[in-house]
């Protein structure tokens, strides 16, 4: 059977946003009921939420009594997410006031609940919603820390929306896990991602095939259990986690020193990136011209600083957990274990994940598998499962660490 989500839509302009993570949820195989609330409907019509979910849209109970929604709808769902959540539902969800479908809903849902709050800076930061969002988070629900940028009107600051792509990697994340322990709590962590380029010329670079998919799981994981989260990202084309940090990067250089640079307060490290191993020992201000004898110019490379390493070998905080990732192939030196071991012992850091490429693999899917070698204990094998669940696994193996 079909995982049952209801999405509860209230009053604000970002309604319009919630068709795109109704998108989302249908499409990946959910049975998804819209339930918005009478504000939502001036936003955004209920014939829209009807056309995309394929479900008849009510506002209140008062409708179909005898199916008894007020109480059958929480009850039957596997989660509830309320995007956008204003500071209006906020405060009724946090008090149990019960006056619309949507309300009576969140009262008898026994499943995992989501709030992804948009609303205005100073909405946001008003004792009475710092105090309803504490209470929803004490209760076990988990409340999206919203966005910064464009609010309605002329303003910009926190309170956007948190992207639809990042809501949604949180439903999955909850429906698959069931709930999100915050064993990261009054942590500090720090993610690398991407790959790193290397310019070349002001238009050409040497870079690589990253996406970015990993570390973002990471960091967004990281966050869900607790965590504050410093990501640096290079080159990355992916929606901002929600409540992450995220400091942006071009070359191997500026990773190193975005990341030495966060360490000094991190409790962990997780250098999911893929930088750049060599850059070219000059770059050229001008457009390199293609030589008219029909020769190519040659490069002349330099090894790029390997900042695992370094973190590793200069522990800035000692106890503190670092991981590295290794994509590798196997050859006639080694096998792709063998190879890792030896990497692990080089590079210093605490837990290596090891990722078997051979034939392409990985990059850009959004699945992983293979094993964490650790300095300290046995491999764990890592299933065949999404980036999310390998990001969880490491994130157990850093708390695990943490109470050693
Ligand atoms: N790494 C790093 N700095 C670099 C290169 C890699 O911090 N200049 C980190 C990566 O983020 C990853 C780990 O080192 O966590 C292993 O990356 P990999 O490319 O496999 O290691 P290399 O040392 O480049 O080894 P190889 O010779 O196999 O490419």
């Amino acid at each position: 059977m079909k995982p049952r989500v209801v999405l509860g839509v209230s009053g604000g302009i970002a309604a319009y946003k919630a068709s795109e993570l109704l998108r989302l949820l249908t499409e990946s195989g959910h049975d998804v009921t819209v339930v918005p609330t009478e504000a939502a409907l001036r936003f955004v019509g209920a014939p829209t939420w009807a056309a995309l979910s394929g479900k008849p849209v009510h506002t209140g109970v008062w409708d179909d009594v005898h199916e008894v929604p007020h109480v059958r709808k929480g009850q039957a769902a596997d989660l509830v997410v309320v995007a956008p959540a204003t500071a209006d539902l906020l405060a009724k969800a946090a008090h149990g006031l019960a006056d619309d479908l949507l309300t009576n809903t969140l009262l008898t849902a026994r499943c995992p609940v989501v709030f992804a709050p948009a609303m205005h800076t100073e909405m946001w930061e008003h004792a009475a919603t710092v105090a309803n969002v504490a209470t929803l988070r004490d209760r076990g629900s988990v409340v999206i820390e919203p966005a910064e940028g464009r609010l309605a009107g002329a303003d910009t600051g926190k309170g956007r929306l948190p992207d639809p792509e990042e809501i949604f990697e949180v439903c999955l994340d909850l429906l698959d896990r069931g709930a999100v322990e915050p064993d990261l709590a009054g942590r500090h962590v720090v993610v690398s991602a991407g790959g790193t380029r290397e310019p070349l010329d002001p238009v050409r670079y040497l870079g690589n095939r990253s996406s970015g998919r990993q570390g973002y799981a990471l960091a967004r994981t990281a966050a869900a259990r607790g965590s504050e989260v410093t990501l640096v990202s290079a080159n990355v084309s992916l929606p901002d986690p929600a409540g992450v940090k995220v400091v942006r990067v071009e070359t191997t250089g500026q990773l190193r020193d975005a990341v030495v640079s966060a360490t000094a307060t991190a409790d962990a490290v997780v250098m999911a990136a893929a930088p750049a191993d060599f850059r070219p020992v000059t770059t050229s201000d001008g457009k390199i011209k293609k030589p008219a004898d029909g020769s190519a110019p040659s490069l002349e490379l330099v090894q790029t600083p390997d900042v695992l390493a370094e973190i590793s070998h200069d522990r800035a905080r000692p106890g503190s957990v670092i991981v590295g990732f290794a994509a590798e192939t196997g050859d006639e030196t080694g096998s792709v274990l063998d190879l890792a071991r030896a990497k692990l012992a080089r590079k210093g850091c605490d837990l290596l994940v090891v990722n078997d490429v051979s034939g392409g693999a990985v990059f850009g899917s959004t699945h992983n598998q293979g094993v964490i070698l650790a300095r300290d204990g046995e491999p764990v094998e890592v299933p065949l499962g999404s980036k999310t669940a390998l990001a969880h696994l490491v994130w157990d193996e850093v708390v695990r660490r943490f109470g050693a």
